[in-house]
């Protein structure tokens, strides 16, 4: 999992395949390949450099990397190593889980989303008609190897982004066990977080908040591998979260400028504790240390009142809900008890919104 050397991690999973049907697939701006004794040997690998951005999180990429496959004469028992922040190897994935009926990945996640996230847990696919991963797949990679060496690269806004999606597993996530392979001081991983020097961002103290999610994700997918109840309590914050992702997704062009995943999903956060607190009697503390961290780091969302009709209809049409035109969300009763399925009226999808938008 947490690699120091990523160069000999993959060189050990390299061995395991035949020579010549081993590909890298990496964002072209990602930092590798990294520095390290080990560097050179990569050389002779076959590479596709990868120019993505949640606008090339399309089917033309996924064609573009197929033909890659193809023309290295890539069999069944190939191994593809995809290198990147969260849309290449949800793109990668995708890709391998196709080609041939499906072959070998490995996760190299390099922006802190994909670390905590976007890495494991084996969903992969593409934007489509306008639809969030409106098309994919669930794949799992062979293995997903962390180094946190390549953070030291990540733009600013990209580490605030990733850690977005931390504090949505610190809400859902309890109180620690006493265990020898805790990976933190603190009694929860909220606090943890809550802890952590956003201005400083240092690598090292976020370590072991990187393994804490990793672990906490991947305790749920074990149980719940295609999605089909508990694995939905990841989704807390994503219903608002992935429609305002999307709403600006459309404004891309006009204003040039594209919410973040993991912005986005910490606006959702505010939405969805907003309706905890109404609807489970969820205490407001969480909300309350959320909103002062996400007025001092994330700014507030923009929207304009033309998009609250579009933000209702692309939650009605979320492809998490149960039922056609309903609301779903994931809600919490306090932190580390999420409670899945809670349908949602518009009046309190609106009432949500505005809370958001007084902010
Ligand atoms: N599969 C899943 O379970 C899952 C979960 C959460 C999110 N996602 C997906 O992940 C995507 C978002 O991922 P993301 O935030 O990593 O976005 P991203 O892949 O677009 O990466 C963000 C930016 O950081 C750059 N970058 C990446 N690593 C870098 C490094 N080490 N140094 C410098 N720059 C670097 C990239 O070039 C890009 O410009 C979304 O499409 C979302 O749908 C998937």
């Amino acid at each position: 999992m947490i690699c120091k050397d990523v160069h000999s991690a993959l060189s050990a999973i390299r061995e395991r395949y035949e020579s010549g049907q081993v590909v890298v697939v990496h964002d072209a701006h990602c930092g590798w390949p990294i520095e390290s004794a080990h560097k050179s040997e990569w050389a002779e690998v076959p590479s596709l450099a990868l120019e993505v951005s949640e606008a090339a999180k399309s089917l033309e990429t996924v064609q573009h990397i197929w033909d890659f496959f193809f023309e290295h004469g890539l069999t069944r028992r190939a191994l593809v190593i995809a290198i990147g922040g969260g849309v290449l190897t949800d793109l990668t994935g995708f890709a391998a889980s196709t080609y041939k009926r499906g072959i070998d990945y490995v996760n190299v996640p390099t922006s802190l989303l994909a670390m905590v996230d976007a890495s494991s847990g084996g969903k992969t696919g593409f934007n489509y008609h306008g639809l969030k991963n409106g098309i994919g797949t669930f794949h799992a990679p062979v293995e997903t190897l962390i180094c946190p060496d390549f953070l030291r690269t990540l733009p600013a806004k990209e580490w605030l982004s990733g850690f977005g999606e931390m504090l949505k597993t610190g809400l859902i996530s309890g109180k620690r066990q006493k265990t020898a392979a805790k990976p933190l001081k603190e009694e929860s991983l909220w606090n943890a977080l809550l802890q952590y020097d956003l201005d400083a961002m240092e690598t090292e103290p976020l370590t072991p908040l990187i393994i804490a999610c990793v672990r906490a994700k991947e305790a749920i997918v074990a149980q719940d591998p295609q999605e089909e109840g508990l694995r939905k309590v990841l989704n807390f914050g994503h219903t608002f979260g992935h429609a305002l992702e999307e709403i600006s997704i459309v404004h891309r062009q006009s204003s040039n400028r594209q919410l973040l995943h993991g912005y986005a999903v910490v606006y959702g956060l505010i939405a969805e504790l907003y309706l905890s607190v109404i609807k489970l009697g969820c205490s407001k503390e969480p909300l309350q240390q959320l909103t002062q961290l996400m007025l001092h780091y994330y700014g507030k969302p923009e929207c304009k009142c033309s998009d609250r009709e579009r933000l209702i209809a692309l939650m009605q049409q979320d492809k998490k809900n149960e039922r056609a035109a309903t609301i779903n969300c994931t809600l919490i009763q306090a932190i580390g008890s999420p409670v899945i399925n809670q349908v949602i009226t518009v009046e309190e999808a609106n009432e949500a919104l505005d809370y958001l938008f007084s902010l």
